[in-house]
């Protein structure tokens, strides 16, 4: 049984592994253990994006080290053939590209699996691609950066998208976290939030940092300003 999100629409900081030290994962884990809501894996598979990154195996090794929700982001051309395996792995949401095609069955085998159903758009992927879908699923993924590799700039032109994205949550009332990942930093994520995003993805600002645990909470709090109204 996957484990508690956390309340859907609350701000949440799910820091990206992307940027750790791949030496030393379960230590990167215990650096924001105390500080994250999620844990976001980076799956990449050198087709879908030029990288390749984690499979199954070091998700079920994490999953050990570390009882954080498992956000994992499948950067892949036919995540279908693995959605089972992240879920045995211990993976408590998958969230695919909209991009590949075959949404709607690859949203229902993660909620037949007992995951949390994902739909990630690209910057250049238009709000209606993603709109048909927004009734079947638990989490929208707008990236603000082309996937592929972490430290990249923020794209400020994915804002509006995000806004269509939490207009149309709020509208119907849908139970559906908002999320956003590229260039998330303490300048960012306000502008981010300010859009309607509340899950943070971040990957260098957080590992690239001295101390990881005080970067995530520097993000959330920029996050928080907006949301209470402040500048
Ligand atoms: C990029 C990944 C991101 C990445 C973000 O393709 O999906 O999750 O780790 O890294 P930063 O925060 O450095 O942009
Ligand atoms: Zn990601």
């Amino acid at each position: 049984m996957a484990r508690d999100p956390g309340r859907i629409g609350a701000l949440k900081m799910a820091p990206s592994l992307l940027s750790a030290d791949f030496g030393g994962l379960a230590e990167a884990v215990g650096e924001v253990a105390g500080v994250a809501d999620w844990l976001h894996v980076d799956v990449m598979d050198g087709h879908f994006v030029p990288n390749l990154t984690i499979g199954p195996p070091v998700v079920e090794s994490l999953r050990r080290h570390s009882g954080l929700y498992f956000d994992c982001h499948l950067m892949m051309t036919d995540p279908g053939r693995y959605l089972e395996a992240f879920r045995d792995a211990g993976a408590d949401g998958c969230t695919v590209h909209v991009e590949i095609g075959g949404t709607a069955g690859l949203l229902g085998t993660c909620r037949a699996l007992g995951m949390r159903a994902g739909l990630a758009a690209n910057p250049d992927t238009p709000f209606e691609v993603i709109e048909p879908f927004l009734g079947d699923l638990d989490v929208v993924l707008c990236m603000t950066v082309f996937p592929g590799f972490g430290g990249q700039k923020f794209m400020a032109e994915v804002l509006p998208k995000i806004e269509r994205v939490r207009r149309a949550i709020d509208e119907h009332r849908l139970g559906v976290d908002l999320e956003v990942d590229g260039g998330i930093d303490p300048e960012t994520a306000p502008r981010a939030a300010a859009a309607g995003a509340n899950v943070f993805v971040a990957g260098s600002a957080i590992f690239g940092a001295a101390r990881p645990s005080e970067a995530t909470e520097a993000i959330r709090a920029s996050a928080a300003s907006v949301e209470s109204g402040l500048p």
